[in-house]
This record gives C-alpha cells, sequence and structure tokens, in this order.
C-alpha cells in the first residue's frame, strides 16, 4: 500500500484517502475567523503568530470577511483558544462551547488613508454564467473553452481546504457524542467534479471506532451498550443523526436553517453553514456514497479528458435547466456523470475502462463488500492500462452530443459495469444501473418529458457543433472591443439557443431544411442583440 502511494505521488496523483488523510490533519489545525475588512493584515498575523508558525492563510468574503488561519502546530490552536474570549453580558446569553469558530475585534484598522483595506479574498463561488459565456467567446478553439470553462469552474485549493474545515469544526461537536468519530466530505467536494458553490455532503463515520467489526468473544470484555440495540440499522442512523442534528441546530455556530430529513431513503440532516456560504448535508452510514465518491475520484484522475467533458456537461445540463438545484424529476448531476463516463467507456478504444475490469484489478486490500453489494475495485493507478485514444476535446463533446442524440433510451439500460448498454430491467423512461447497488436506477427519479427535454437538447447541441457558424471563432477576439460574439460551447450555453425546441415532435415534422434555417435565424438575431 504504502509503495503505491509512493509510485502515484511522484506521477502527481493521489488516492483519494491519501487526500482525505492530509486535508482532514490540516483542518485540525485550523482555525475560522470572522474579521472585519478593514482588518490590517500584518497586525492580523503578528498577534496570531503569538500561538505558533502560520503554515497557510488566506481571506474570502461569505456575509462578512473571514479568514482560514493554519497553524503548523496542534498545540498553537489549543493555545489560541485558550486565551480566547466567551463574549457574554447581561443582556446575552451564550453556550460556552469553544468552537474553533472565532470572531477579531478591534486589533487596529489599516490606515484610513490607505483606502483599500489590502485584504485579497480569494472566490468562493463561481463567475455568472453570462461573464463564463463571454471569456469562452474570447478562447480561439473548442479545446480551450473546454478547458477554460474546467478551470473556472472546478474547486480551488482555498475552497477544498475550507470545506474539510468546515467538517472538522462538526467533528468538534459531534465528537460530543461520539469521541472517535470523523466527519468526511464526500461527493463533489471531493469526486473531482465539483464546482465552487457546490453543496457541501458530509458523513459522519463511526466506523473507526475501535472493536466495531471485530467478532464477539466467547469470554472476555464487549461494549454493555451493545445491548441497547436498534430495529434496524436504519434507525440507529436515524436516531444518530436526529441528536446530532439537535446539537448542530442548538450549539453549531454559524449553523442555521437546520432541517432533520430522516425519513428519506438515505437519511440527512441539512442546514446552511453561514461563515462559509455552503449549503451542507450530513449523512450517516452510506458507506456506498464514499465508495461512489472514490470511483469517480478515480475515473476523473485516470485521463484529464473526463473531468473536463462532465465539467462541461454538468455547466451546459445546468444552463438549459436540465438540472436543479431543487430535487424533482430532473436528470442528477450524479447521472449525468455517470452518462459521460459511458459514453467514455464507448469510445475507441475506450477512454476509461469498464467497473467490472477496475474490479479484477483489485487486491486483496481493495476488497470491499457493503450491505452485500460488491464495491471492489482497484485502489493502485499503476495497475491500470489505459489504451491510447487521442481525440480532442471538441471531437469528444460534439461526439457525447451524438451519442445521446441517438441512444436507444427507450430499451436499454446504462451500465457502466459492463461498460455496454444493457436490456431494461424495469420499466422507466431513462434506466442508469447504480455502479455498486446494481438493482437499483440511479435516475430513477427522472420522468418522461425531462428525458424527451435531454434528449431535444442534445440534439441541437450536436447539430450547432456541426455548423460552421457556431464551430469558429466570430470576431471579437483576444483583445477585442466590446462584448465578444459567443461561439462553439459559448453558444451552446446561450439558453434561448435552444429554447426554439418546445417539441421535439413539432420539430421532427419539420423538413430539415426549414429547422436549419430557424436556427441559423435564431443564432442571428441573437447576436445581433448582444451587439446593440
Ligand atoms: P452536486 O450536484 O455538485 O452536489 O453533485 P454530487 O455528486 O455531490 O451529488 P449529490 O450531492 O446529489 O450526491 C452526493 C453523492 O451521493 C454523489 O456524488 C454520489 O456519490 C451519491 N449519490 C447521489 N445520488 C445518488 C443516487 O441516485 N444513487 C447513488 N447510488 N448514489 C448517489
Ligand atoms: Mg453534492
Amino acid at each position: 500500500m504504502a509503495s503505491s502511494l509512493l509510485s502515484d505521488e511522484k506521477n502527481g496523483r493521489k488516492s483519494l484517502h491519501t487526500l482525505h488523510m492530509e486535508r482532514q490533519e490540516q483542518a485540525e489545525r485550523s482555525v475560522l475567523i470572522s474579521c472585519q475588512s478593514s482588518t490590517n493584515e500584518k497586525k492580523f498575523l503578528k498577534y496570531l503568530s503569538k500561538h505558533g508558525e502560520i503554515n497557510k492563510y488566506f481571506f474570502y468574503e461569505s456575509y462578512g470577511v473571514y479568514a482560514v488561519v493554519e497553524f503548523a502546530n496542534q498545540e498553537s490552536v489549543t493555545s489560541l483558544l485558550e486565551g480566547v474570549a466567551i463574549p457574554g453580558g447581561i443582556h446575552e446569553s451564550t453556550v460556552p462551547f469553544k468552537s474553533r469558530l472565532l470572531s477579531l475585534r478591534n486589533l487596529g484598522s489599516v490606515d484610513s488613508s490607505n483606502q483599500l483595506s489590502g485584504l485579497q479574498c480569494q472566490p468562493q463561488t463561481t463567475i455568472p454564467i453570462n461573464e463564463l459565456i463571454k471569456t469562452l467567446s474570447r478562447e480561439q478553439s473548442i479545446d480551450k473553452q473546454i478547458s477554460s470553462l474546467t478551470e473556472a469552474y472546478q474547486l480551488t485549493e482555498e475552497n477544498s481546504r475550507l470545506r474539510f474545515l468546515i467538517c472538522s469544526l462538526l467533528k468538534d461537536i459531534a465528537t460530543a457524542y461520539f469521541p472517535e468519530c470523523t466527519i468526511k466530505p464526500f461527493g463533489s467536494s471531493v469526486n473531482g467534479f465539483g464546482k465552487l458553490g457546490c453543496d457541501l455532503d458530509m458523513l459522519l463515520d463511526l466506523d473507526s471506532i475501535t472493536g466495531r467489526n471485530v467478532k464477539l468473544p466467547k469470554s472476555g470484555l464487549s461494549l454493555e451498550y451493545q445491548m441497547k440495540r436498534a430495529n434496524s440499522e436504519r434507525a440507529v442512523t436515524q436516531s444518530i443523526l436526529s441528536v446530532i442534528g439537535e446539537c448542530v441546530d442548538q450549539f453549531g455556530p454559524g449553523c442555521v436553517g437546520v432541517q432533520k430529513i430522516l425519513n428519506a431513503r438515505c437519511p440527512l440532516v441539512r442546514f446552511a453553514h453561514q461563515p462559509s456560504g455552503f449549503q451542507c448535508d450530513l449523512t450517516a452510514n452510506n458507506r456506498v456514497a464514499m465508495k461512489s465518491t472514490e470511483l469517480l475520484y478515480l475515473y476523473g484522475e485516470l485521463d484529464p479528458r473526463v473531468r473536463s467533458l462532465v465539467f462541461t456537461v454538468r455547466c451546459w445540463a445546468r444552463a438549459h435547466g436540465v438540472t436543479s438545484s431543487i430535487p424533482g424529476a430532473w436528470i442528477t448531476n450524479f447521472s449525468l456523470t455517470v452518462m459521460v463516463l459511458f459514453f467514455l467507456q464507448k469510445r475507441s478504444p475506450p477512454i476509461i475502462p469498464t467497473l467490472d475490469h477496475l474490479r479484477d484489478l483489485a487486491g486483496p486490500a481493495d476488497k470491499s463488500v457493503i450491505e452485500g453489494n460488491d464495491c471492489t475495485f482497484v485502489s493502485d493507478f499503476n495497475k491500470i492500462q489505459l489504451q491510447s485514444n487521442t481525440e480532442t476535446l471538441e471531437q469528444l463533446l460534439g461526439e457525447f452530443f451524438e451519442f445521446y442524440a441517438t441512444f436507444p433510451f427507450s430499451r436499454m439500460s446504462i451500465n457502466i459495469r459492463k461498460g455496454k448498454e444493457q436490456n431494461k430491467p424495469e420499466v422507466a423512461p431513462l434506466h442508469i444501473q447504480n455502479p455498486f447497488e446494481t438493482s437499483l436506477n440511479v435516475s430513477k427519479n427522472v420522468n418522461a418529458s425531462q428525458l424527451d427535454r435531454f434528449v431535444a437538447l442534445v440534439q441541437e447541441s450536436a447539430w450547432l457543433l456541426q455548423q460552421s457558424e457556431t464551430s469558429t471563432p466570430r470576431g471579437g477576439g483576444a483583445g477585442g472591443e466590446g462584448a465578444p460574439t459567443p461561439w462553439g460551447l459559448a453558444s451552446l450555453l446561450l439558453p434561448s439557443q435552444v429554447a426554439g425546441i418546445k417539441s421535439r415532435k413539432k420539430r421532427r415534422r419539420e423538413p430539415a431544411s426549414e429547422r436549419i434555417k430557424g436556427l441559423l435565424e435564431s443564432l442571428k438575431n441573437k447576436n445581433q442583440l448582444k451587439k446593440s
């Protein structure tokens, strides 16, 4: 294990496990401080340095200015907390819980003669779509547009640290009940496909509690409270989340709008963490989701085109309302990601291997069976031999749209385990086999009209990319004056571009030439509007 980690790191690739360990450890040595925008950075650092060496710090804005400060040693955090004042007074009632979320006052501001505070805030949200469209329109190739979109949307180093820090702050609360627990981020916060501003999915992990997997001995000690059993694992998860949720609600600094959603298929506690601006979902006993996260992470690390294509497709889908932040009959980001992976497995030669192949490469340490489901797959990147596919991102994007424009959704199921479509095992407009719980459909929620919309959009986008009007740079390029004319990927993100597709059926009845004429017209009108 150690040697494989070393060779991965030589290649610049870290396993998700290593990433988790590093980030968690950094988070433990970090504090979150609410500052004033006029805070004098030098004084701030001098003041904190009294408690020890600072490894890294940065500022960001979210309902005020905050700083994340990572000390070189854990003792510095202890020393800092020893000296902090607990606000109180006649009018204020406080819960004296010493969290690592602090507030700094009256340290001294920057010179009033120096108008700028000098605090450089790191962005924690993506640029608005209109700005993204402008940025992309200035690029000179679709490949560059795709890379530029990925750059603009992906999580930054700072945002990733902040996510682990919030998990660590919540862990401080949960340890009141379960001293050995950890709280780990999963989903898009760590799978490599998260965009700035995505929600923070967290898992309360009690598996590290020694002895959990030890067989009950014939003689010797076992925990007395094991006698306190609930009638199902689900009921245990619900009661754990219920008390932690209560605790977060009552005592969690900055945690607002706490909702316990315990009757969901996967029980969770949802809340907003105000100082970070994250929408948080806390779950427990959700090991399959962690495995899916690891799998997605692995696929994303295998070839850089995977992440770029997923970012692009997710952004395109969001721009057209194919996905939504509200749960419903929409395709989810997770389903969409699996669709991209499947498409990449179907290239010739394939860009990524099938999940069955990854399972066959697994070593004994990779074995994982969760609730009877085989979740085994290789973790050592070096065992995975990739085939040499040289397709460009531009080609892949076009081919992705083509592929799903003609996919036999009514008969076939998408299956990344086999890398081949399979006959649908049950009736559902869209069937995507859950990679680990193989009897489940991850897109069960999707209704026929949402699938129709998706198909109409991929058809339209495939067609648009084939038109020279759309597929070549359109003046107003780098350094040009005024708003550049959207082209390539940028024009695919314009919502009105595809608004003409009210009904796929109606369009089908029109002769192709009429459709093309209509679309070109709408493109021209769009551009004229932009210029005026
Ligand atoms: P965002 O939309 O950016 O939050 O993407 P996400 O990947 O984080 O999705 P989401 O927050 O909805 O879910 C978090 C994680 O839970 C996913 O990455 C998956 O690992 C898992 N997950 C979500 N939906 C499903 C599902 O329908 N089936 C299964 N098996 N896992 C799911
Ligand atoms: Mg998520």
